[in-house]
């Protein structure tokens, strides 16, 4: 795993913006695993700051997002197809073709996990896969115990994942119980991974990403086996690293 230690979320941002980039001047015709809530939006600023000062274009990206909440409509301002419109497709030159998020609606949600599994065969896997980490070591949405050989599935969130999301939500019984997510599996066939982890509340779960052994209890784990991680975490999140076991 290559580590990059950013002095703060602004850097972080800023080089994980230049990883994304890289990788779509090389390869114009992309795809790019996309993830939701606080980590990727200083990220996804610098990338629409790149779009309309630097000509970066997306014309022929495609995107694959990693996980939605089960019962939130498309346009409800909490899904995360709300969430990517509004802090990023609306405002760079990627077709709304191109872009997929599981749909959290669908009539028939197992049906909606494995064509969302195919679709991962059929256009992907990314080339680039961006992830935030959750405080439990979540990755996408599959909570500690998720098997390291998942694909999409259903998933129950974890009362303390319900409680750290409701900050987006007018009140805690609003945050929907289950998501689909794209399964640990899923996730270890992107290409390139690129994982950021910003502020004290994560310092937790990335001192146990390395320094502990890799274990189904802290999902984040599975990416030691991978070939091709960069970690990307900022002086705040890495400040636990190397200090012994929490207390
Ligand atoms: C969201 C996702 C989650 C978040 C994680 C961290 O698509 O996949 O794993 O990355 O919950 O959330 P934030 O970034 O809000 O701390």
């Amino acid at each position: 795993m290559n580590i990059i230690i950013t002095k703060d979320n602004q850097e972080l941002s800023e080089k994980a913006c230049e990883l994304i980039e890289q990788q779509v001047s090389e390869k114009p015709d992309s795809v790019l695993g996309l993830a939701t809530g606080s980590s990727p939006l200083g990220t996804y600023k610098e990338l629409i700051k790149g779009y309309n000062n630097r000509g970066v274009n997306y014309e022929d990206v495609k995107t694959l997002n990693l996980d939605e909440y089960i019962g939130l409509d498309k346009n409800d301002s909490q899904s995360y197809h709300f969430f990517m419109r509004q802090h990023l497709f609306d405002h760079i030159n990627i077709n709304s073709d191109h872009t997929f998020i599981p749909n959290g609606k669908a009539a028939d949600l197992e049906k909606e996990c494995q064509d969302y599994e195919q679709l991962i065969e059929d256009i992907g896997p990314p080339d680039l896969q961006l992830l935030g980490v959750g405080q439990n070591g979540h990755i996408g949405f599959n909570e500690p115990g998720t098997p390291f050989d998942s694909e999409t599935h259903i998933i129950h969130l974890e009362e303390s994942t319900r409680q750290a999301n409701a900050r987006f939500f007018d009140s805690l019984e609003d945050v929907p119980k289950q998501a689909v997510t794209m399964g640990i599996q899923s996730i270890l066939k992107s290409r390139k991974i690129v994982v950021i982890a910003s502020g004290e509340r994560k310092a937790d779960a990335i001192r146990r990403l390395l320094e502990d052994q890799p274990s189904e209890d802290m999902p984040a784990s599975a990416l030691i086996h991978h070939k091709h991680v960069t970690l990307i975490v900022d002086e705040e999140a890495y400040k636990k690293v190397g200090h012994g076991e929490e207390t």
